[in-house]
Formats: structure tokens, sequence, C-alpha cells
């Protein structure tokens, strides 16, 4: 139900794009990792039963906060579809299984319906390192016939998974690995953090080269985990397009400067704290153009919640997007709530109108459904969202939180056939 001011404090756990990779970091490493701050989200679920498949004991702890991930001297290395379909972070555990066992077979991944998805440079990066990869019935087979060797890896673009994917085979291959035009996202600053208390060598963490020293093995270790700057930044857009005042503890708003200087530009306030930062606004935001670029420019995962504030905004937009060409599919649900959108190629032109009103729309994936919800919060009525278990796959009790914000906002069962 569309009206209500968000006012008050969420507090964010760590970041789901992190602890997948963690999760898959664990299998480097014989004996027992312990992750804090892990949210207690579905793609974490499927990240676990799919160790476990692997052989591995994965247990959370009844702090609820933590997962304990015991590995076996000797994995499994085989990935099966049903469970690789769910989430394309399962293809992060290809390089891990590649130097750990010599053998990675991994489903060809799913995850969110957003664009082609290639993985033409984890293929190519390992098998510079000396792996044999080939695709063959539906999945991606890796085999090493001895050590991985350590090589100069060039990024065509700086894919973040392919970065950890290369980072994951190369502390465990024999010499030194650069990858030149890596990824820089707070998430690979946080699983060098942990390869590195694992024994790894890495050098220029945070920068486009990393330099990767090769050890002949790694120890388990506890990690806390990077907060999740992108529901961090999906509150702070909450926030500015209610006109509400919203604190928000455990974020880093060091790895949200430009999203956070957009909202300034909008017209919020933005007070940086000690564990976080508060957003408050009082009036209609003003419209912000957007351009989505790899870390530390702006996070495609925070495009639709932009378009979402944009939408009743003073003013129009220029959102372009860099990433992923199928973001813009939301963009038709949006126009489902009276927002005035109109893509050509990736550019969407936003035109701010006084309102919107609440209408039935369809989440497609995790950030298109964050930004429905968002939109919905100041759409005139009831707006309903569809397939919300997308939703769910990255925000941890987010009707909770919404609820305890101030707004109206209930989860229902619907049945299909009626
Ligand atoms: C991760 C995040 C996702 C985020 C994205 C970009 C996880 C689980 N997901 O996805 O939320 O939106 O980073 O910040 O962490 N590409 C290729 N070939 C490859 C690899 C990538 O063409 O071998 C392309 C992709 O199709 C895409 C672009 O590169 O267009 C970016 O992909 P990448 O950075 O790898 O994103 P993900 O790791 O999939």
């Amino acid at each position: 139900m569309g009206g209500a001011r968000l006012a008050g404090e969420v507090r964010v756990t760590g970041a789901k794009n992190s602890v997948l990779k963690l999760m898959a970091a664990s299998l480097l490493a014989e004996g027992l990792t312990v992750l804090h701050e892990v949210p207690d989200i579905l793609d974490v679920e499927y990240m676990a039963e799919l160790l476990r498949r692997l052989g591995c004991d994965v247990v959370r702890d009844t702090d609820g906060r933590s997962v304990s991930i015991a590995v076996p001297a000797v994995p499994l290395h085989k990935a099966d579809y049903d469970l690789v379909r769910r989430l394309r972070a399962s293809i992060n555990v290809l390089g891990p299984l590649l130097a750990r066992c010599g053998e990675a077979d991994v489903a060809l991944p799913g995850g969110d319906n957003i664009g082609s998805r290639g993985l033409d440079m984890h293929v190519a990066g390992l098998e510079k390192l000396g792996a044999t990869v080939r695709s063959e019935h539906g999945f991606l087979i890796a085999t090493r016939d001895k050590r991985l060797h350590g090589a100069s890896v060039w990024l065509d673009f700086p894919s973040v998974g392919a970065t950890e994917n290369l980072l994951m085979a190369a502390v465990l291959a024999d010499g030194v690995t650069v990858i030149d035009n890596a990824a820089r996202e707070p998430e690979i600053v946080d699983i060098c953090a942990m390869l590195t208390a694992m024994g790894a060598t890495i050098d220029g963490v945070g920068t486009s080269t990393l330099e990767i020293h090769g050890v002949d093995s790694l120890s388990p270790v506890t990690h806390t985990t990077v907060p999740d700057r992108l529901v961090a930044g999906t509150w702070a857009v909450a926030a500015a397009m209610t006109r509400g005042d919203v604190t928000i503890r455990n974020a880093r708003a060091d790895h949200l400067d430009i999203a956070l200087d957009k909202l300034v530009s909008s017209g919020s306030v933005v007070d940086v704290l000690d564990d976080g930062f508060r957003v408050r606004n009082h009036d209609r935001p003003r419209a912000v153009d957007i351009v989505t670029l790899p870390y530390p420019g702006f996070p495609t995962d925070l495009q639709p919640q932009f378009i979402a504030l944009n939408s009743i905004a003073r003013g129009a937009a220029m959102v372009t997007e860099n990433l992923f060409e199928a973001r813009f599919r939301f963009v038709n649900e949006m126009v489902r709530l009276g927002a005035d959108v109109r893509t050509d190629g990736h550019h969407a032109l936003v035109r701010g109108k006084e309102s919107l009103s609440g209408a039935p729309v369809e989440a497609a994936d995790i950030r298109a459904g964050a930004g429905l919800v968002l939109a919905g919060l100041v759409a005139e009525g009831v707006t309903t969202v569809y397939e919300p278990h997308h939703v769910d796959r990255g925000y941890e009790g987010f009707i909770g939180d919404l609820g305890t914000l101030g707004a109206d906002v209930t989860r229902i069962e619907v049945n299909h056939l009626t």
C-alpha cells in the first residue's frame, strides 16, 4: 500500500555477492571454515546445498548469523544442474575444485535472467593457468594434468565472477599469476582478505592488477563477510523516495560513494556515521542521470531502484546500462505502474511523474523486484509484486524491515490457478 514515509533504523547483513564466493573459497582448505554475517537468504541455502553435495558439512550456527563449513580432504568435484541452475555464483566452485581436486564438472549456471552472461573469460583464464576446459552435455568440465601454473591473464572486461574464479585457482597454482583489468568490487577485496588469511599472498588488492603468489596449501579460517552495499543502497533509495529518514547500520558509505552522491544531487541529506549512514529527504526528489559501470562506477545492481526513484522525480533522467542488456526488461513493469520510461538500446529515458498508480507487477530478478517494491511504496493504492522469491534471494527479512520502518506491506500466498 503506497504512501508511507519510511523512518527508523535497519541493520544490513553481509553481502550476498561476497558470501557465496567465500563459501566457494572454503573448498580450498581442508577443515572448518566459519563465516560470520551470513545473510539468511535463499541463495545462501542453495550454495550450502551445493557444498553438501560436494562432500562438505554445512551448518548455520545457532546465532543465526554464522555458517560453519567442514571441508573434506578430497571434495567431490561434480556440481549438478538442479542446483547450479538456481544461482549464477555456483560457477565459482569451478576454480577452487579444479585447484584442489584436479577436475571440476560444473553444470552451466542459471541465476538472474538479466542477459547473456558469458563464461569466456573464466574459461580463457583457467586455460592460461594450464587447465583444459570443455563444454559437454550442459557441463563445463575443467581438468589439469599436473598442478596449475602461474600466468599473465588479461581480462577483456573487469568481470567479477571471472576475477574470483581465477583468484581461487591461482592461489594454489605453481608460481606467480598476474590478473590485469581485474574487477575491484568490495566483494573482490573481501575474498582477497579471506584468501590472504588462509595463507595466500596477493598483491594489488583493490586495484586492477592482482599479483598472486601460489602456495602449496591453505588453512581454513574464520571470516566476517563485508556488509551488503546493494541492500544498504536499496534502503537509501527507499528513504529518498518516500521522503523518509532511515539510518542504515552495518553499512559502508565508502562502498557506495557514487550512489550516495547521486542521492545528494537528487535532494537528500546523507550523514555518514561510524557504523553506517543516515538518509533523509523532505521533498520530491530531483531526477538524476545514471551510467552503470564496473566498480567504482555506479553499480548495475542499483539501476532499477534509481529508475524507480527517477520515475517520481522532478525532471527527466537518462539511465545508461552498460553491464546487463536485459536489465531494462523491468521497465515494462514500471510502465504498468504508470511510469514514463522509454528505452532505446542500453539507454532509458525516465520522465518523472507526480505519482505512480498501484498495479500488479512481476519481479524478474532480485534487483528488479526490489525496484518494484520501492515503486509500490510511493504508488497510489495497492501494488502486488508477483514472484517475490526473486527478492528473497537477495534481501533477508525485507518485508519485516519494511514494516518496522512504517511501510504497509504484507506477503500473500497466491493460488495461480484461481
Ligand atoms: C556479479 C554479481 C552481479 C553484478 C555483477 C556486476 C554475483 C553473484 N553477481 O555478477 O550481482 O550485477 O557482478 O557487478 O556476484 N561476461 C562475459 N564473459 C565472462 C564473464 C562475464 O561476457 O566470462 C560479461 C557478462 O555477460 C556481463 C559482464 O561481463 O555482461 C559483467 O559480468 P560479471 O562482472 O562477470 O558479473 P557476475 O560475476 O556474473
